[in-house]
């Protein structure tokens, strides 16, 4: 039963500033655990994802102005590093948020970190190969915040195009509540007969192309991770494809989802 990781998405907001203490051996142990139990979108990315217990070590590795500005401090961190397969950053996102969602339950603070980290110097900290590119980080640690008590979220009514039924408006409310780059928002979901395809809202312009284009795509894989826990919670068994679709009014295909009778 999913109901703890469903609750973890009405709970869950991005955290910045942490306790000064370390989380303990048991849970940092424990979320190692779960991290192996995460299955992967999509099986050729051989994503990985790092727990860094000493954060501060890793915070003397990251240099560069945009970094400062986006860089939250926190006690540990989680480094996910990817080979650059087709859908990596869906895939990232759609693996990475279910750890968010666990560490959530388990009442970790969370806040995912969009600013460039170069792949020689991850590479170097983890002793990782080549093929090993840096994804993204996501900061964690102990949190006095309060449970997550408002959104600021587009209407879901802005987010889909086509005939839905009360069902699967329930299930598109947890994506509407997933996190997202400076929260984009980018996800759009078009209803055709069975099937519900899932398109990308471009940035405004070149400069917001340039710093989130990429990670939109992974807040795209983020909904669908949401997507999939609310389906199990009322029950509806879905399926993820690709299919060859082209882009409708600039917006970008990602994936389509298929309900499974
Ligand atoms: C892929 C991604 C990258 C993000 N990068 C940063 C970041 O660099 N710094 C930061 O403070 N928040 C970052 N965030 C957090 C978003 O700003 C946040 O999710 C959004 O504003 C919604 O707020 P909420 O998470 O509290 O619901 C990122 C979120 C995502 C999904």
């Amino acid at each position: 039963m999913n109901q703890y990781l469903y609750d973890a998405i009405y709970k869950r907001k991005s955290i910045r500033k942490y306790k000064n203490e370390s989380v303990s051996d048991e849970i940092l142990s424990s979320i190692e655990e779960k991290i192996k139990n995460i299955k992967p979108l999509f099986n050729d990315c051989h994503l990985q994802m790092h727990i860094v217990r000493d954060g501060e070590k890793l915070d003397t590795q990251m240099k560069g102005l945009l970094k400062k500005i986006t860089k939250v401090k926190a006690p540990h961190y989680l480094v996910v590093t990817s080979h650059e397969s087709d859908h990596y950053l869906i895939n990232a996102g759609y693996m990475v948020e279910k750890l968010v969602l666990e560490m959530t339950a388990l009442n970790i603070g969370t806040c995912w970190q969009g600013g460039p980290v170069k792949d020689e110097v991850i590479q170097k900290f983890l002793g990782l190969p080549k093929a090993q590119k840096m994804v993204i980080l996501v900061s964690f640690g102990y949190t006095n915040a309060d449970h997550k008590t408002e959104y600021k979220r587009k209407d879901l009514e802005d987010l889909i195009i086509g005939k839905q039924d009360e069902e699967w408006k329930l299930i598109l409310e947890a994506a509407r509540l997933s996190p997202s780059s400076i929260n984009s928002q980018p996800w759009r979901f078009i209803f055709n007969k069975n099937k519900i395809h899932v398109y990308k809202k471009p940035p405004k312009n070149f400069i917001m192309k340039k710093l989130i284009g990429d990670l939109n795509k992974i807040d795209i894989g983020i909904a669908l991770s949401h997507i999939e826990i609310a389906s199990l919670k009322v029950g509806k068994r879905i399926k993820f494809i690709h299919e060859d679709l082209k882009s409708i009014d600039n917006m970008e295909y990602m994936i389509s989802i298929i309900e499974e009778k």
